[in-house]
């Protein structure tokens, strides 16, 4: 048997995948800022970036509650999805088009960040880690707020911009 023998190793696997897929993404965003040409877009993306390395720190506090070294894991869920976005971005389209496809890898990042923090909230609600799971619902409910900013954008004024190209 491996070392994941219960529902605490696994908790832990999953925080370390996440800080993972945190890091990765404070790296990325940057790019997204720089290759997004509406204003507003990128606004929302800056301002994720500093969410992120809020997300980043407060999993940085969870692990040290729990005396967790969360490095040494690579979330390749994370790191295939940036690597899409960077190549949609290489293919060099059309500025608005550009936007709304950036808008689309974003939202399905977001996506797999809700499902990950959603099971991590659960695990650490059934462990009794009362801190941590307030910790990881905060960050949850960014997620979502910045997955419903994108959808808000890409819809009233993204989308119709791509559309008339
Ligand atoms: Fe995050």
């Amino acid at each position: 048997m491996g070392e994941l023998n219960n529902l605490e190793d696994l908790f832990h696997h999953q925080l370390k995948d996440i800080y993972s897929a945190e890091k990765q993404l404070i790296k990325a965003l940057p790019t997204m800022v720089e290759n997004a040409s509406n204003e507003q877009l990128q606004k929302a993306f800056e301002e994720h970036l500093e969410e992120t390395k809020g997300h980043k720190k407060r999993l940085e506090e969870i692990g040290e509650e729990l005396d967790l070294d969360l490095s040494g894991e690579t979330c390749n869920a994370m790191k295939g999805l940036i690597e899409e976005a960077e190549e949609f971005i290489s293919e060099n389209p059309d500025l608005d088009v550009k936007d709304a496809g950036i808008i689309a890898d974003a939202q399905r990042i977001e996506h797999y960040e809700i499902s990950a923090y959603g099971t991590a909230v659960t695990f650490a609600e059934a462990l009794g880690h009362n801190n941590a799971a307030k910790k990881l619902q905060q960050t949850l409910d960014e997620e979502s707020e910045a997955d419903a900013t994108l959808n808000e954008l890409a819809i009233e004024s993204v989308n119709p911009r791509a559309k008339s190209v």
